[in-house]
């Protein structure tokens, strides 16, 4: 479907069928999706810690170079926190009293008391883990609340060989997952948020937005003039179609009139209500000797820091219902973003 002016006339008259604002923690349907927790590399001296939708997690490899396994970070013990632990004979080992635990957080040894039974309810809480794009993915959602709605998103390029790969940062911002998803979808903001790096203010004006809903979200497309793509100078125009895989997670292909093609996957993690963490990773058509991996990573880091000097600043909830703000003909995208959230948590819509 393909939003049109009417569509937002529309919207903006109808009674708002949701609530007026998005708090995460009020709607377990948020458990049931695939969030990056970490890189994969992050995870090889012991176990690290990580907080997903106000849950803290900790991710360790019993074997080094086998699979992560992730539990809350709570000993059932005296609750003290497991990333402050180590692995030890593939056994994760809690730092207060030396309780340790398998793979899958049943408890093998209690060394004050090694030949007793082990109480009952001494194992981890576990929670489901794949890794994948170079990422730890996690869903929080047990079999009884169930599980996954959707699979992690596939990113193509991952496997095909004319593309290389360049991983990026972690990079925390002080607003919410929405927020920053909406900024990734925003093409007005490039000129003005973006004037030291990439955006042009003095070519603000945009082209036609298209966007269309997809069966796992939205996916747009629209045409940026730029100031300079990653370690370069010079104007050019990116071309983009972003794809939201809802709720959070990002897929950027940008192509650039010389044939250049850049894909950003950029996997949006929500650390609580009001905080979120972005994992990204680069796909590029070129090689390390036309544009070196370093540069990108330097550029985007700056990209990223504009973006965040401005969303850190933003209301702490993420607005719902269209009359709570202004919109321009370049909001399509926010709209339906919106729109979709507000089905999302009234139980009207699920992806896949
Ligand atoms: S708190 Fe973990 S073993 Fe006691
Ligand atoms: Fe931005």
């Amino acid at each position: 479907m393909t939003l049109s002016e009417s569509d937002q006339t529309t919207t903006r008259e109808t009674a708002h069928p949701g609530p007026d604002h998005l708090v995460l923690s009020e709607h377990p349907v948020f458990r049931r999706f695939w969030y990056a927790a970490c890189f994969t590399g992050a995870v090889t001296e012991g176990p690290v810690q990580r907080t997903v939708l106000g849950q803290e997690l900790v991710i360790w490899r019993p074997v080094p170079g086998g699979p992560v396994s992730v539990a809350r970070n709570r000993c059932a013990h005296r609750d003290a926190p497991l990333s402050m632990g180590w692995v030890k004979d593939c056994h994760l080992v809690c730092p207060y009293h030396g309780w340790e635990w398998d793979a899958q957080g049943s408890t093998q040894r209690i060394p004050q008391f090694p030949t007793a039974p082990h109480p009952t309810k001494s194992g981890l809480t576990m929670v489901r883990a794949q890794e994948r794009h170079g990422m730890v993915w996690v869903c929080l959602a047990g079999d009884d609340e169930g599980g996954p709605v959707a699979g992690i998103p596939d990113v193509p390029q991952f496997s095909d060989p004319a593309w290389r790969i360049v991983p990026e940062l972690e990079w925390h911002f002080d607003c919410t997952a929405m927020h920053l998803v909406e900024n990734n979808v925003d093409p007005g903001h490039v000129a003005f948020v973006h004037r030291n790096t990439f955006g042009n203010p003095d070519t603000p004006e945009l082209g036609e937005t298209t966007v269309e809903r997809t069966p796992f979200g939205l996916r747009t497309h629209q045409e940026v003039p730029v100031k300079s793509r990653p370690g370069e100078v010079g104007a050019t125009v990116r071309s983009t179609v972003s794809e939201v895989h809802l709720p959070f997670s990002m897929n950027l292909h940008i192509t650039y009139p010389d044939g250049l093609q850049h894909v950003m996957l950029k996997a949006i993690t929500p650390v609580d209500d009001v905080s979120c963490t972005i994992l990204q990773v680069v796909l590029r058509t070129d090689s390390e000797a036309d544009r070196p991996a370093a540069e990108i990573v330097a550029f985007d880091d700056e990209v990223e820091q504009e973006d965040a000097d401005l969303l850190n600043r933003l209301p702490p909830a993420f607005p719902l219902a269209p009359r709570l703000n202004a919109h321009a003909k370049a909001d399509r995208n926010s709209l339906l973003l919106r729109r979709m959230y507000t089905e999302l948590v009234t139980g009207r819509w699920l992806p896949g």
